[in-house]
């Protein structure tokens, strides 16, 4: 017969023992056993969610069990249902509101623009048992329903298609958020940013019948306790890329369209930002356009002169995540940013490094990406620590201009940062290349098919753990 160290549960142990006998309960993670008419209880049926080992079992596994046990009643219709994480052990503030935006981060679907409406519904409503120091614990189911919501609004966003979400719609929707939560907001127009000198985005944006802009949004905490230190959040918020002249094969071109999954990320992380409210400025740059072959399109062999003056040679106009945050980070210090963080699906060579699992972390500065590690693992979203020696600057050389927009055939990734780093200088900087994990392409149990909002949970840890 199954034992129970906590006695609240004590009731299922005689019912659940013939499923353990049988092999049908095993307790490996995200194993599901759905058990009707247990005596004793309200409920009209029982979920039984595997968690795994107890050494493995932490706020990650947690967040991933609630949505997965959310994905999982949805198949089976539903509509209602509770978390009971009131034993001992389990409602700790951290556990709770992974628990909580696991549970929202499972309900979002990427079907929202089918007809058909007749498929399962998502779970409507929620609740969580949590047992005694419910003030507390409130809190920190309500941190979680911010992060979740965050999370599912830059879904929202990075999800639709590249014909209705163009940089205009995407600084509308940027804006829309912005004024729900409080929070100014200035959208940067072609005749500003050419008026300011921004050749490197505007050069991109040249070959679109799309206007591009610079959406930059601003949080200033209540109370401030690092006056010195201001933060800037920086989205690669390409809305298309079809690589422009330097054009890409058609064959999975469509996945292009999240290309401004940076740029959904970090919207997402404001809306939490306002809401959560750190004691540190945070503020947010999202350069934004369509790459496209048009008739005025750059060229390769087009030398332009970005913000920061220096002159650059467009060798590929694929790469040209680069060359829009070039700008956006020369602004971002020219509003008197102290330390900058970046955010773009950059390279494929990403993918080919390190997969779908982690997300590339390049630095200048340790102590900054120590900041940043910390804040991701809190988060669970897997980061890896990218090399970015000095040795990698010869490779951007060009007799031309100052520096060229690729590198060779090798170390894309990091000559891609080491581009970024150009502009950067000294001021403490982490470049997270989300290429491989902004978006999946199936469906994990806890996840579906599409944008993951990776890593605005990064961005919002950072946030809130600054001292
Ligand atoms: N948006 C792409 C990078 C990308 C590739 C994102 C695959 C997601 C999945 C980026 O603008 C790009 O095209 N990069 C080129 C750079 C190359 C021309 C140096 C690449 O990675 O091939
Ligand atoms: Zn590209
Ligand atoms: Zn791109």
């Amino acid at each position: 017969m199954l034992e129970w160290e906590d006695s609240r549960h004590a009731l299922l142990a005689k019912p659940l023992s013939a499923f353990y006998e049988a092999g049908e309960i095993t307790g490996k993670p995200l194993e599901f056993t759905l058990v009707h008419g247990v005596e004793g209880y309200r409920s009209r049926r029982i979920l039984i969610a595997g968690a795994g080992k107890r050494d493995k079992f932490d706020a990650s596994a947690l967040r991933k069990i609630t949505g997965a046990a959310i994905r999982f009643l949805k198949g089976k219709g539903v509509a209602s249902a509770g978390f009971s994480l009131d034993s001992d052990g389990l409602n700790t503030p951290e556990l709770l509101t992974a628990a909580a935006e696991g549970a929202l981060s499972g309900v979002w679907e990427p079907d929202r623009l089918k007809t058909d409406k007749t498929g399962p519904k998502a779970v409507a409503s929620v609740v969580f048992a949590v047992g005694e120091g419910a003030a507390a614990l409130d809190a920190a189911l309500d941190h979680g329903r911010i992060i979740g919501e965050a999370v599912n609004l830059s879904r929202d966003i990075a999800v639709e298609p590249p014909n209705v979400l163009t940089p205009l719609a995407l600084a509308d929707r940027a804006r829309k958020m912005a004024e729900a939560a409080g929070l100014s907001i200035d959208v940067l127009d072609r005749d500003r940013m050419a008026q300011l000198g921004m050749g490197a985005l505007l050069g991109v944006a040249q070959g679109s019948a799309e206007p591009p802009a610079l959406i930059v949004i601003k949080y200033v905490p209540e109370t401030n306790t690092s006056p010195a230190t201001h933060l800037g959040f920086v989205g690669k918020g390409v809305t298309f890329d079809t690589g422009g002249i330097s054009i890409k094969p058609s064959e999975g071109m469509e996945k292009m369209k999240y290309d401004m999954a940076g740029a959904a990320a970090v919207i997402g992380a404001m809306q939490a930002i306002a809401h959560l409210k750190p004691s540190v400025a945070v503020t947010a740059f999202i350069p934004t356009v369509e790459n496209m072959p048009g008739g005025k399109a750059q060229r390769p062999g087009d030398i332009v002169t970005s913000l920061s003056g220096k002159t650059i040679e467009i060798l590929n106009t694929d790469a040209e995540g680069r060359l829009i945050l070039a700008d956006a980070i020369t602004y971002a210090k020219q509003l008197g940013c102290t330390h900058l963080i970046d955010t773009a699906t950059l390279t494929g060579a990403i993918v080919v490094a390190l997969g779908h699992l982690s997300s590339g972390a390049f630095t200048n500065n340790d102590e900054l990406l120590g900041k940043w590690m910390a804040a991701s693992q809190q988060a669970g979203e897997k980061m890896w620590h990218m090399p970015l020696d000095d040795e990698y600057r010869d490779l951007l050389k060009t007799v031309y201009a100052d520096i060229g927009n690729i590198g060779g055939r090798y170390g894309g990734a990091c000559t891609a940062a080491m581009f970024i780093k150009e502009f950067v200088g000294d001021t403490p900087w982490v470049h997270v290349d989300v290429a491989g994990t902004a978006w999946l392409d199936d469906a994990k149990p806890y996840l579906a098919k599409g944008p993951t909002g990776i890593p605005l949970g990064s961005f919002v840890n950072l946030a809130l753990n600054w001292k």
